[in-house]
C-alpha cells in the first residue's frame, strides 16, 4: 500500500512541469497571447494589422504561409513566397495560373509579372464581391493597370500598352464607371488565372473565342459586334478611322480658337484706333 502510495506521489511530482506547461498554454490560449508564434506582430508592425485581421486570412497564423520562418530572430531571411504557398488551399487556381503568361514569367523569375500578391496583396485580401477588394469589378482595371498602362513595360515585353486608359473610354469603362456593374471588365474578357497571350489559340481573346467570351453577355453577337475593337488607340497605325477623326477634331478646334482670338484682336485694335480720333 505504502509503496503505491509513493509511486503515486513521485508520479505527480514528475508530472508537474507539464501540468504547469498545460495552464501555461490555457492562460495563453484564454488571453489570445498564442495566437501568432512568438507574436509576429512585435517586430512587424510595418504590415496593416487591421486590414490583415479582417481579411479572409484572418484565422490564419502566419507561418502557415510563411512556414520557413522557424526561428526568432530569423537566422535566414525568410524566402520571397511563390504560388506554392497557396496550393494547399486553392489548388485550382494555382493550376490555372501557372499555364498562364503570369505564372510561367514568375516561375522563370521575372519579377514585372504578376504573382498573387501582385493582384489581391499579400494580406489586404478580401473577398472578391467586396468592394475593399483588389479584384472587386471596379477596382480591378486599376488592378492590372498599374501594369499594363505602362509603356516601359510593354516595351520590354512587347505587348500592347494604354489597357487602362483605353479600357475606361469604352462602351464597358463608361458603363461601369457610372454604376452598371455587369458590364465587361478585364476579367471577363482575359480571365483572371488563365490569362494568355491573344496570339494563343487557347485565349479567351484568340479571334476564333470571342463568339464564346463575348457570347456570355450578347448571347446573338453579330460579326459586327465582334469586330469592333475593345482597345481603342487613337493612333495612326492602331485605329486609323478614329486617329483620323480625332486629327480632324483637332485642327478644327485649333482654327477655330485661332479664328476667335484674331476676332477679338481686331475688335480691340478698332476700339484704341477710335478712342484715339477722339
Ligand atoms: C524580434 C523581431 C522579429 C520577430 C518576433 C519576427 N520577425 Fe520577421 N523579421 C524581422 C526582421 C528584422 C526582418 C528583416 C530581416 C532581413 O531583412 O533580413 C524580418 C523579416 C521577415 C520576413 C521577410 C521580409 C521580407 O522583406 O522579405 C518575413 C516573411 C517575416 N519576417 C515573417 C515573420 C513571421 C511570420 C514572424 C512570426 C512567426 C516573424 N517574422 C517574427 C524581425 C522579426
Ligand atoms: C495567406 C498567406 C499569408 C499569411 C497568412 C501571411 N502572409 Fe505575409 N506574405 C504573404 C505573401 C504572398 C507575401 C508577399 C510575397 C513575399 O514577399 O513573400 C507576404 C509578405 C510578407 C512580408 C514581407 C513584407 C511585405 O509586406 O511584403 C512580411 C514581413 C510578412 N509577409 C509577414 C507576415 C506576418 C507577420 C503574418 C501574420 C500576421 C503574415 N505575413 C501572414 C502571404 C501571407
Ligand atoms: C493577374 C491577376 C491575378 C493573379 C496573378 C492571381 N489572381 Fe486570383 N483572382 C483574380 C481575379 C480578377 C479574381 C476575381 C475573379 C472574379 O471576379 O470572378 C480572382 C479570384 C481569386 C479567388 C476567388 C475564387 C475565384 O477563382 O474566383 C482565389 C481563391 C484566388 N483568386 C487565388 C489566387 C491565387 C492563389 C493566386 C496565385 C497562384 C492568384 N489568385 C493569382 C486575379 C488574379
Ligand atoms: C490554410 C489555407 C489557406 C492558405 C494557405 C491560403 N488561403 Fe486563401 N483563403 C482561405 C480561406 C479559408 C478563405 C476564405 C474562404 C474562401 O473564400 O475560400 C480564403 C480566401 C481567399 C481569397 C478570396 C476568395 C474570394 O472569395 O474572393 C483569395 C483571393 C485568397 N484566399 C488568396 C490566397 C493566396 C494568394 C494565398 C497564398 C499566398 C492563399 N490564399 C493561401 C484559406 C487559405
Ligand atoms: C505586376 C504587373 C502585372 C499585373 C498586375 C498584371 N499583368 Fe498582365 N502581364 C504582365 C507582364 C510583365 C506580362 C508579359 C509576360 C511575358 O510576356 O512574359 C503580362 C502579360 C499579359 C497578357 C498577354 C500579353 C501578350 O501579348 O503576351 C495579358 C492579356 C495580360 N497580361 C492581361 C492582364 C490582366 C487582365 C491583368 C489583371 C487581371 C493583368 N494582366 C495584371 C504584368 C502584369
Ligand atoms: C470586352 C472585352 C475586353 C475587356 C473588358 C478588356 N479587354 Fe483587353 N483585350 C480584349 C481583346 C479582344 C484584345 C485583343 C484585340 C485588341 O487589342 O482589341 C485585348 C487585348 C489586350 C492586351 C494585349 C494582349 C495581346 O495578346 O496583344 C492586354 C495586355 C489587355 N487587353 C489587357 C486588358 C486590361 C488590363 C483590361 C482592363 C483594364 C482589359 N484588357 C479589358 C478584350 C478585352
Ligand atoms: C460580362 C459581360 C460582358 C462581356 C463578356 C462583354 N460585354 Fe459587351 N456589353 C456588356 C454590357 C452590359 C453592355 C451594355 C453597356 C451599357 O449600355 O451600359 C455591353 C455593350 C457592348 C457594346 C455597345 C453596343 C451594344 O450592343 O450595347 C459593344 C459593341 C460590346 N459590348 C462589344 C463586346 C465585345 C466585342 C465583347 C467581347 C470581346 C464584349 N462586348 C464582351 C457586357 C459584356
Amino acid at each position: 500500500m505504502a509503496s503505491a502510495a509513493l509511486i503515486g506521489y513521485n508520479y505527480i511530482r514528475d508530472m508537474r512541469p507539464i501540468a504547469f506547461g498545460l495552464v501555461l498554454l490555457l492562460i495563453c490560449t484564454l488571453t489570445g497571447g498564442g495566437q501568432q508564434p512568438a507574436n509576429c506582430w512585435d517586430c512587424h508592425s510595418d504590415i496593416d494589422r487591421a486590414a490583415f485581421e479582417s481579411s479572409v486570412h484572418k484565422d490564419l497564423t502566419c507561418t502557415i504561409c510563411h512556414s520557413d520562418v522557424q526561428s526568432i530572430p530569423h537566422e535566414q531571411p525568410p524566402a520571397r513566397l511563390t504560388a506554392q504557398a497557396c496550393v494547399g488551399c486553392h489548388s485550382d487556381q494555382v493550376q490555372q495560373y501557372q499555364q498562364s503568361v503570369h505564372g510561367q514569367a514568375c516561375a522563370q523569375g521575372i519579377s514585372e509579372s504578376a504573382c498573387c500578391a501582385d493582384c489581391h496583396s499579400a494580406h489586404a485580401i478580401f473577398s472578391k464581391t467586396d468592394p475593399r477588394s483588389s479584384v472587386f469589378v471596379r477596382n480591378l482595371p486599376q488592378t492590372c493597370g498599374r501594369c499594363h498602362e505602362n509603356a516601359g513595360l510593354s516595351e520590354r515585353f512587347g505587348i500592347a500598352a494604354r489597357r487602362y486608359s483605353t479600357y475606361w473610354e469604352s462602351y464597358h469603362g463608361l458603363s461601369i464607371k457610372y454604376g452598371n456593374l455587369i458590364a465587361a471588365n478585364c476579367s471577363s474578357c482575359h480571365g483572371s488565372h488563365l490569362i494568355l497571350a491573344g496570339s494563343d489559340p487557347n485565349s479567351s481573346i484568340h479571334p476564333n473565342n470571342l463568339p464564346q467570351t463575348c457570347g456570355h453577355c450578347h448571347p446573338s453577337a453579330s460579326a459586327n459586334l465582334l469586330k469592333g475593337k475593345v482597345h481603342v488607340e487613337a493612333k495612326l497605325s492602331v485605329s486609323p478611322g478614329v486617329y483620323a477623326v480625332r486629327v480632324f477634331y483637332i485642327a478644327f478646334l485649333g482654327v477655330f480658337a485661332a479664328l476667335f482670338v484674331l476676332h477679338v484682336s481686331l475688335d480691340i485694335i478698332r476700339w484704341l484706333r477710335r478712342r484715339h480720333a477722339q
